[in-house]
């Protein structure tokens, strides 16, 4: 069945001899470090412009020594019971550099969110970190560390879910053969201890499962809709009903993992009446067991499909991506774009099991009509697979780390290295070509203090503001794993007219914060004025 494999990669180097020759090269990349010494499996940025990455604990010593004296020590541990080496590292974006964390519990595939005081609460994963929540407090002094709780969770939560809601606790959905929900932090109150069923996730459960880490977003009607393989309902957690059962994706082919595919919920208008969301690539159905039997690696999915998840009638349109794939990351923009970045043309998630890196960042313009929303980016040199992650940075920029489909960190003999370095892509707003028309933040405190449903007011400096004036959008920072950027929301505010200021250069703009927690949950998020689709860097912002 070798012929498979090479037929797929046949098409797929005449498909990357089109894409090279037709590429903009809209975009640009930057290697950052060549190795941080952990592989980014999970990347979390936090408002002190400091990005927390961290891996499993699971295989063995890692590239960085933790500070001298201190070595884990955990008879639970799988691989290396004393163990010298981090697991995590803190990312400081300004300065480029990075140090060693203390991780103890193993955080193999959990899930996170940020909590309303920019705590990142991160929970599950395997073996003695299965249970576990962990916080991270972020500080400016280099002395924070992560805070761990082993028995934390009521049930094991491995490939689980996170969303942050409007009250501020994170809900966690499912998770290897569990097929409830759960709630973090847990309240003293003893009914907040259990777990609550969702058979959704038993239903959606297929013989390779190709339903975890569904596909959680916060609906403006403040119900939850949760995608798992080809379908989805939206959940009032409160009352535990489905609420609504939306139709099959076309095609009916699997987009969660072991058949990652991706999904953001599309930037939300000034005062939402409507919510979209957006689900591209995954493996078509078998693709996981004919590449863990040997038998190819099958073209991964290149459609799309979109859904208003708030119309009665919600129904599914199918769009083409110009690329097939698979453990994509899509990143929303400031600028109202959707990033589809990293990922492989063929295979599926799991261990060595993809193929055909996909070098190309897509961009996608969700307000283009279909049919003229994709376009393809500068390609980057460094593939990113099983294991990779990216993640928006507060000046623009897409930090892009991981990719490590190996058991072990394996750095030659093997097909795809396991990657410790981080790249950033620039997308082209970013080009100097832009610059007389780039907002610049000059006047507002950081953060900015916002109130639900009050206006407050942006000062920025800028060449020339054009006909359409700007827009001011509010970006929360995610949690990004396995190809899935856990609250990952974008809100366009509404705005009046910028005006200038007489006698000087500078311009102001009255901006509206969200009405509500629903729209924002509670917490950090970066603001940045958008002039003709050219962002400012932003303002850390925070809303109560
Ligand atoms: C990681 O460490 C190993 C063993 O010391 C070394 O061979 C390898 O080159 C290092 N890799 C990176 C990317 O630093
Ligand atoms: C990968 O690394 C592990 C641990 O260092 C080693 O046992 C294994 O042989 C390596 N695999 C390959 C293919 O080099």
């Amino acid at each position: 069945m070798t012929s498979i494999m090479d037929h797929t990669k046949l098409i797929f180097l005449l498909l990357e001899t089109v894409v090279a020759a037709t590429a903009a090269g809209g975009g640009q990349w930057a290697l950052l470090q060549r190795s941080i010494g952990v592989s980014a499996m999970h990347m979390q940025l936090l408002h002190n412009d400091r990005v927390v990455v961290f891996d499993r604990t699971d295989f063995g010593p890692s590239n960085l020594s933790l500070p001298v004296g201190k070595c884990r020590n955990d008879p639970d541990e799988k691989a290396l019971r004393v163990d010298c080496t981090a697991h995590s590292v803190e990312y400081d974006v300004a300065a480029n550099t990075f140090r060693p964390l203390m991780l103890l519990t193993d955080a193999w595939c959990s899930s996170g969110t940020v909590a309303p005081d920019g705590t990142l609460v991160q929970t599950g994963g395997f073996n003695d970190g299965e249970r576990a929540s962990r916080t991270f407090r972020p500080c400016d002094d280099c002395r924070c560390n992560w805070v761990e709780v082993p028995q934390a969770l009521a049930v094991r939560r491995w490939y689980a879910t996170n969303q942050i809601l409007p009250d501020g606790r994170a809900i966690v959905v499912g998770g290897r053969r569990q097929f409830n929900y759960e709630f973090y932090p847990k309240s003293p109150d003893a009914s907040d201890l259990r777990t609550i069923a969702l058979p959704f996730l038993r239903d959606t459960r297929d013989a390779v499962e190709n339903n975890l880490y569904p596909f959680v977003h916060l609906n403006i009607d403040g119900n939850l809709f949760v995608f798992a393989n080809n379908r989805a309902i939206l959940l009032d957690y409160t009352k535990n009903t489905v609420v609504k059962t939306y139709p099959k994706m076309p095609g009916g082919e699997p987009r969660n993992y072991p058949s990652t595919g991706s999904s953001v919920l599309l930037p939300l208008k000034p005062s939402p009446k409507e919510a979209e969301v957006l689900i591209c690539g995954g493996a078509p159905m078998g693709s996981y067991v004919q590449a863990l039997q040997s038998r190819g690696f099958v073209r991964a999915l290149d459609t799309c499909g979109r859904i208003k998840i708030t119309e009665a009638a919600a129904s599914w349109s199918m769009e083409t991506m110009p690329v097939p794939r698979v453990m994509g990351d899509m990143v929303l923009l400031p600028s109202g774009e959707v990033l589809m970045i990293n990922g492989a043309a063929a295979g599926t998630a799991g261990w060595e099991l993809a193929r055909d890196p996909v070098l190309t960042p897509v961009v996608y313009r969700p307000e283009r009509p279909a049919g003229a929303r994709f376009d393809i980016q500068s390609p980057s040199t460094t593939p990113r697979l099983y294991h990779s992650t990216a993640v928006l940075l507060r000046d623009g920029r897409v930090l892009v780390g991981g990719s490590n489909p190996n058991v072990n960190y394996n750095f030659s003999g093997v097909e795809f290295p396991t990657e410790l370095s981080l790249e950033a892509f620039s997308p082209a707003y970013l080009s100097p070509a832009h610059s007389a028309r780039r907002p610049r933040i000059v006047t507002s405190p950081s953060p900015l203090r916002l109130s639900y449903g009050k206006r407050f007011s942006l000062q920025f400096t800028a060449g020339a503001v054009g006909d359409e004036g700007v827009r001011v959008t509010m970006v929360a920072p995610s949690f990004a794993t396995h190809s899935f950027s856990m609250n990952q929301r974008l809100l366009v505010l509404e705005t009046e007219a910028a005006a200038k200021a007489a006698d000087s250069g500078t311009y102001q703009v009255m901006a509206m914060a969200p009405a509500s927690a629903i729209l924002a949950p509670s917490g950090y998020y970066m603001v940045f004025v958008v002039n003709g689709g050219v962002p400012s860097e932003s303002n850390w912002a925070h809303i109560q």
